[in-house]
C-alpha cells in the first residue's frame, strides 16, 4: 500500500519533543551483538523499519531476536552462520556492518552487497583493505563480499584514506577479537562510533581513543553480552531544530547531547535563531525570516551530510544567497529538483548548489528519494502556501519514528493518507 503525506504550510511549530536512539547507531550495535554468545539487550531503540530489517539479518545468521517497544533482545548462539547472502541483507545498506563481527567470530563472512542507493555509490575498498591488513583475504564474488581468515585475525596498523564511518565500524568489530594490538588511524569520530566503542568496552573489549582520529584496540579472546542504551539521534534532533527555524517557531528537543550537533546549532545561530543548550537537550527559537548561511558537509565534527537536505530546505526560504557543498555523497542533490518544483531558486554545479532564498514556496506534489531528502521536503512543505503532497514516504519511515505524530504535536498540519 502506497502512503503519502499531505502537508498544509504556514503553521508555526512550537512545543517539546524527545528523540529516541540513533538509527545510525542501533543497527551497528545489533550487529556487534554477534560478537558474544548469550543475550544482549539494547534500550532506547528507535521504532523504525530498519530495526526489524536488521532483526531478519541476525535471525538469518542464527540469532534469536525479540523487539519489545524500544527494547531489542538478541541471543547469539555459539555457532553462527557466516553466510549473510540472502534477501534481508540486500535490502539495506547498513547490513554490511555484519562483515567485521562475522569475520572475527567465524573466520569467514559472505555478505550480500546492497549496491548503490539514491545518494551515491558505496564502495567497500577500505573495509576490505582493513580486514586484509589483519590477515584476511577478501573478494567480491557473485554479488557478495567474501572475507576469509585462515586462523585468528591479527592486530595491525591501519590508516584509512578517508574517515569512513562504515569502515571504522567493521575494522573495530574485527579487531576486538583479533590477536594483539590494532591501531586505526584517520578513524571516523562520529558519536555513533563512540557509542559502539562504549558498548564493545562493556562487553569486555579493550579500546581507547574513540572520538579521536586514532583508535587503539587490544584484542581479547572472548567477549560477553551486555545491556546498552543507544545514543540519541542527532539527525532527528537536528531535523526538529531546522523545522523550528524554518517555521519561525520554538522547539525544545530532549534526549540528545547538544555537543553532537554543535556545528548545526552554530549555523542556526548564524541564521538568526536563538539557541539554548542543556545537558541533555536544547531549545531553538526564531521570530523572523532566517538569514542565508553557507554549508559544507564533512565527517564529524563537520556539518553532517544527513542534515544537508534540512540545510538546503532552510536556504530555500532564507534571506540572501547560500552555497552548499556536499563532500561525502555525490548524488545527494537529486532531491533539489523536487524543491525547485516547490518554487526554490537553485543552481547545481557539481557538488555545489547555490540557493537564492524566496519569500514563499508554493505547494505541489513531490517525491522523496531517501530518508533525509524526504524529511527535507516535508520541512519545505511546512513553508509553502497550500497543501503539498509528499509521495514515497516509506523512505521517511525508515529513519524517523512517529514522524507525523510528532509534527502534529508541534502544531503542523500533516496527514498520512493511503492510496
Ligand atoms: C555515512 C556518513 C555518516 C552517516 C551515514 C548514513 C560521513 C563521513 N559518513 O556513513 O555520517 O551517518 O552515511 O547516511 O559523513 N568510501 C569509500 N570506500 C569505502 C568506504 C567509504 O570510498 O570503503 C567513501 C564513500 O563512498 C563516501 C565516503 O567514503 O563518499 C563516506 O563513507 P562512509 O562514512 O563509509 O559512509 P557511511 O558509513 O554510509
Amino acid at each position: 500500500m502506497k502512503e503519502r503525506f499531505l502537508v498544509r504550510g504556514g503553521a508555526r511549530l512550537e512545543g517539546a519533543v524527545k528523540v529516541s536512539g540513533a538509527k545510525n547507531s542501533v543497527l551497528k550495535l545489533m550487529a556487534a551483538a554477534l560478537l558474544a554468545e548469550g543475550t544482549t539487550t539494547l534500550t532506547n531503540c528507535p521504532e523504525i523499519l530498519d530495526v526489524p530489517l536488521m532483526r531478519d539479518v541476525l535471525v538469518g545468521l542464527g540469532c534469536e531476536v525479540t523487539i519489545e517497544g524500544d527494547k531489542v533482545y538478541i541471543t547469539t548462539p555459539a555457532q553462527l552462520s557466516s553466510d549473510a547472502d540472502f534477501e534481508a541483507v540486500r535490502q539495506f545498506r547498513a547490513s554490511v556492518c555484519v562483515l567485521g563481527p562475522l569475520t572475527s567470530r567465524c573466520g569467514r563472512a559472505v555478505v550480500a552487497l546492497p549496491g548503490g542507493d539514491a545518494i551515491g555509490s558505496r564502495p567497500l575498498d577500505m573495509h576490505q583493505s582493513g580486514l586484509e591488513k589483519m590477515g584476511a583475504t577478501t573478494r567480491i564474488s557473485h554479488g557478495a563480499v567474501v572475507a576469509e581468515a585462515p586462523g585468528r585475525l591479527r592486530g595491525a596498523t591501519i590508516k584509512l584514506d578517508f574517515p569512513s564511518v562504515g569502515a571504522t565500524e567493521n575494522i573495530l568489530t574485527a579487531a576486538v577479537l583479533a590477536e594483539g594490538r590494532t591501531v586505526l588511524d584517520n578513524a571516523a569520530r562520529e558519536p555513533e562510533i563512540v557509542d559502539l566503542c562504549l558498548m564493545l568496552r562493556q562487553m569486555g573489549a579493550q579500546i581507547s581513543g574513540e572520538g579521536t582520529s586514532t583508535i587503539t584496540i587490544d584484542g581479547v579472546d572472548k567477549l560477553h553480552p551486555t545491556s546498552h542504551e543507544v545514543v540519541g539521534d542527532r539527525i532527528v534532533a537536528g531535523t526538529w531544530a531546522y523545522a523550528a527555524v524554518m517555521t519561525q517557531g520554538d522547539i525544545t528537543v530532549g534526549g540528545i547531547n547538544p555537543a553532537h550537533l554543535h556545528l548545526a546549532l552554530e549555523k542556526l545561530k548564524s541564521a538568526g535563531a536563538s539557541v539554548e543548550t542543556y545537558e541533555n537537550g536544547f531549545r531553538v527559537r526564531m521570530d523572523h525570516r532566517p538569514k542565508a548561511v553557507d554549508y559544507q558537509t564533512l565527517p564529524f565534527p563537520g556539518f553532517p551530510t544527513d542534515l544537508q537536505p534540512m540545510a538546503i530546505g532552510l536556504s530555500t526560504i532564507a534571506e540572501g544567497v547560500s552555497v552548499i557543498t556536499e563532500n561525502i555523497f555525490e548524488s545527494r542533490f537529486r532531491f533539489v529538483d523536487e524543491l525547485m518544483r516547490l518554487g526554490a531558486d537553485a543552481n547545481i554545479d557539481g557538488h555545489h548548489v547555490v540557493l537564492r532564498g524566496v519569500e514563499q514556496l508554493s505547494s505541489t506534489s513531490v517525491w522523496s528519494s531517501d530518508i533525509r531528502a524526504g524529511a527535507g521536503l516535508v520541512l519545505a512543505a511546512l513553508c509553502a502556501d497550500g497543501v503539498t503532497e509528499i509521495h514515497d514516504v516509506y523512505h521517511i519511515d525508515r529513519g524517523y519514528p512517529e514522524f507525523v505524530e510528532i509534527l502534529s504535536s508541534l502544531g503542523a498540519d500533516i496527514k498520512r493518507v493511503c492510496d
